[in-house]
């Protein structure tokens, strides 16, 4: 299965999950409340990348991957209102140089989960400022970074952003919290949106902005059932459309409110699809929103975090399809501290994905999450999705099967029979059923 020849293979990473002491961020605080972090986990050094990133993009030269996805900690840029770092600013700029040097294309994501602390005691995404503070910051990033950078995401999975904090209180708390206040913080992230979209295309016409989406499969539990039929068709609507159809349209709708935000339609230039799993949904929803049910046959990864679903990645394109925009992957891995399933994983969903661009759909670049094991937010780091295994005690890298199978990928642009057979016998009836013959003859000798 051949990819073409400028598709993007990346990896990618949140600057909170590898940076390492991250202390100004609302992620470091909650850290140190009780029963926050699954274990009592600590981010501490993460990957070290504030310090060494460099050794991880080495290995991500040797892997052979084009492209990487990071994001940058406000925190760290602005650790006070109105008083930027130029010495942060500067580390950025080095670590972006390095992806460069070393023939990696960043991909560079403004939001990722975490906040400054002076800001969430202004009320962050609840706050009236919040829209102008972030315009400035994204300006002085553009300002000091934008040359180096082609691809930018602005908010990182916005709805997972409403679910897991207002809903899930699974993310750092402030004051406001619950439906009415995620409700607020969905059309301030909207605002933010907007405002940094047209930031970096005033200053760079040709940079490609975008949004990272989360973009699960949902279905109902048990199928027979109309109403949760009805249902797991809302939850989508209100999980995977509502913010592509705003940013789209410039329009809010169910359940986020009604009415037009200024500057917000055909505010992006690409689709990024984050793919990871199937939910099941029934009503009324039970604890948790998903049902955890998912039959006998499923593969499910670590911790009990989701089905493998390859077909899921296929599906999902197919849904952003109507926008008529490129599509990247922007992430897309499993927790498998002992690499299982990833192998496996890694085939079927490119499999998906080369299905995808056979029939012409714009697919242009899969960013594998992660490179290295990574501080997993509230599963600290009982989940593992690292391609190369990373030891958070004493920073030893070393490489998992999946990462030597992702790089002969990278280095070839395609996936071949003779990788399945290698790295994941069990998938060669299902993607090259032509060369059965061939391994049995094989098996014969
Ligand atoms: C997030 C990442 C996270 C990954 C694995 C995505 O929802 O963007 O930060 O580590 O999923 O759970």
């Amino acid at each position: 299965m051949t990819f073409p020849p400028d598709f993007l293979w990346g990896t990618a990473t949140a600057s909170y999950q590898v940076e390492g002491n991250n202390r100004n961020s609302d992620w470091w605080t909650w850290e140190q409340g009780d029963g926050n972090i699954l274990r009592g986990d600590k981010s501490g050094l993460a990957c070290n990348w504030w310090e060494n990133a460099e050794a991880d993009l080495d290995l991500a030269a040797e892997m052979g991957t084009n492209a990487h996805r990071l994001s940058l900690e406000w925190s760290r840029i602005e650790p006070e209102p109105s008083v930027f770092d130029r010495a942060a600013l500067d580390r950025y700029r080095q670590i972006l140089k390095a992806m460069i040097d070393r023939g990696i294309e960043p991909m560079v994501t403004l939001h990722h989960f975490s906040n400054p602390l002076w800001l969430v005691e202004k009320g962050d995404f609840n706050s009236e400022i919040i829209v102008e503070y972030f315009q400035r910051y994204t300006a002085r990033v553009v300002d000091t970074l934008g040359d180096l950078v082609g691809k930018w995401i602005t908010i990182n999975e916005p709805l997972v952003y409403f679910f897991s904090r207002y809903l899930e209180k699974e993310f750092p708390q402030s004051e406001k919290s619950g439906l009415w206040a995620g409700r607020e913080a969905v059309r301030q992230m909207l605002r933010c949106h907007a405002a940094a979209y047209h930031t970096i295309k005033d200053k760079y016409p040709q940079a490609q902005v975008g949004v990272a989406k989360n973009m699960p499969i949902v279905e109902a539990k048990p199928p027979g059932s109309r109403v949760n039929r009805w249902w797991a068709t809302r939850v989508s609507r209100m999980f995977n459309d509502s913010w592509l159809n705003a940013v789209e349209d410039g329009r809010v709708r169910w359940p986020f409110g009604r009415g037009k935000i200024k500057n917000l339609a055909g505010s992006y230039d690409f689709i990024g699809i984050n793919y990871y799993s199937r939910y099941y949904v029934k009503f009324p929803p039970g604890k948790g929103f998903y049902e955890q049910d998912w039959g006998a046959k499923a593969i499910v990864s670590d911790g009990n975090y989701g089905e493998v679903y390859p077909y899921g990645l296929y599906r999902a394109i197919k849904q952003v399809l109507r926008y008529k925009k490129p599509i990247y992957i922007t992430e897309n891995g499993l927790p498998d501290i002992e690499d299982k399933n990833r192998p496996a994983f890694i085939l079927d969903h490119l499999r998906q994905i080369w299905q995808a661009i056979s029939f012409c759909y714009p697919v242009m670049g899969y960013y594998h999450w992660s490179l290295v094991d990574n501080f997993e937010w509230n599963a600290g780091w009982t989940q593992r999705f690292g391609l190369i295994a990373m030891d958070p005690e004493t920073q030893e890298r070393s490489w998992r099967d999946s990462g030597r199978l992702y790089s002969e990928i990278c280095h070839s642009y395609s996936v071949s029979s003779a990788m399945a057979e290698r790295y994941a016998p069990q998938m060669l009836p299902v993607m090259f059923p032509g060369d059965l013959p061939i391994v049995a003859a094989k098996q014969l000798q």
